[in-house]
């Protein structure tokens, strides 16, 4: 099992232990600004657990919470304030938007080198070409953590479920410019359970409960669960989760579970669990990447 809490709490600490001579050269901590509109519950724990984790590193950190019925000049201003602002070395926009917004508008408004999340097309150009080596932050966090347990993806059969610019394309981009040999999946690929069956590593992003099962996968592959979805019935909790979500589906009346499920992870070689892999690994990056920002910033 690749453990998603032990390799974040080791990339926090040494963002921490790192940091403290770089914050005293500057004269300033490593700002980060959250700029989060509507009131989706999902996103609001999202953005919170961000700030905990800046704050916890001793990082300035700003969030910007809208209403959903925000102007497009105020969403705008907004950002055009933290693009110019000294203190902020990365600006990250909450997704989704709320009904109704642009949102590449918003993401192309961004200082590509304060775009933390690296959805910017420049940046999202740039790992295509592999000419940056800073990284949307789930992605980034997938292949930190093949990085920890000596993964080598070199020639590889790798397939990558979803095709999402936030996870499934720049995951597809680095695992390539890694040598694997990349197939992406998506709702209108036709025999994926055929394709499935020939991988050496699936990284699953698409956000649906236990759709790869046990007989779909080779015996010794590599399983990255990037899904995390919430199931909310007895029934789902008892088909989908492992059993230790099935206990806390019984005390809180929900249950979280990946993409693939628990079955298929008995045939793996290596596998990330949900809770407890991959989701953890997506803000201690965000860390990363701010800290990473602020040093291309301050000259460091
Ligand atoms: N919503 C879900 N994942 C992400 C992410 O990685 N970045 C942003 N900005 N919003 C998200």
């Amino acid at each position: 099992m690749l453990d998603g809490k032990m390799v974040s709490t080791k990339v926090l600490e040494n963002i921490k232990n790192e940091s403290v001579s770089f914050i005293e050269k500057a004269g300033r901590p490593p700002g980060l600004a959250v700029v989060i509109v509507g009131d989706d519950p999902a996103s609001a724990i999202y953005v919170r657990s961000k700030e905990r984790k800046a704050k916890k590193l001793g990082f300035r950190s700003e969030v910007i919470s809208l209403g959903s019925s925000v102007s497009d000049e105020e969403l705008t201003s907004v950002i055009s304030r933290l693009n110019k602002d000294n203190n902020t070395d990365g600006i990250l926009v909450q997704l989704p938007l709320p009904d109704g917004f642009d949102t590449w508008k918003y993401l192309d408004m961004i200082d590509p080198q304060k775009d933390v999340d690296r959805f910017h097309p420049v940046n999202l150009g740039k790992i295509m070409l592999g000419r940056t080596n800073i990284y949307p932050c789930t992605p980034s966090g997938v292949v930190r953590m093949l990085d920890e347990f000596n993964i080598d993806v070199s020639g590889v059969n790798c397939v990558v479920l979803g095709r999402s610019y936030i996870v499934g394309k720049p995951m597809a981009s680095m695992l390539t410019n890694r040598n694997a040999t990349v197939t992406i999946c998506h709702s209108r690929t036709k025999n994926i359970p055929d394709i499935l069956s020939g991988a050496d590593m699936i990284v699953s992003a698409i956000g649906s409960p236990g759709f790869v099962k046990a007989d779909m996968v080779k015996d010794g592959a590599i399983l990255i669960d990037v899904g995390i979805n919430r199931v909310d019935t007895r029934e789902e909790a008892e088909e989908f989760c492992t059993p230790q979500e099935i206990e806390k589906f019984k005390k809180k009346g929900y249950a979280i579970t990946g993409d693939i499920h628990p079955e298929a992870f008995k045939k793996s070689s290596f596998y990330t669990p949900v809770p407890g892999g991959v989701g953890l690994m997506t803000v201690a990056m965000l860390m990363d990447n701010t800290f990473r920002l602020f040093m291309e910033r301050t000259g460091s």
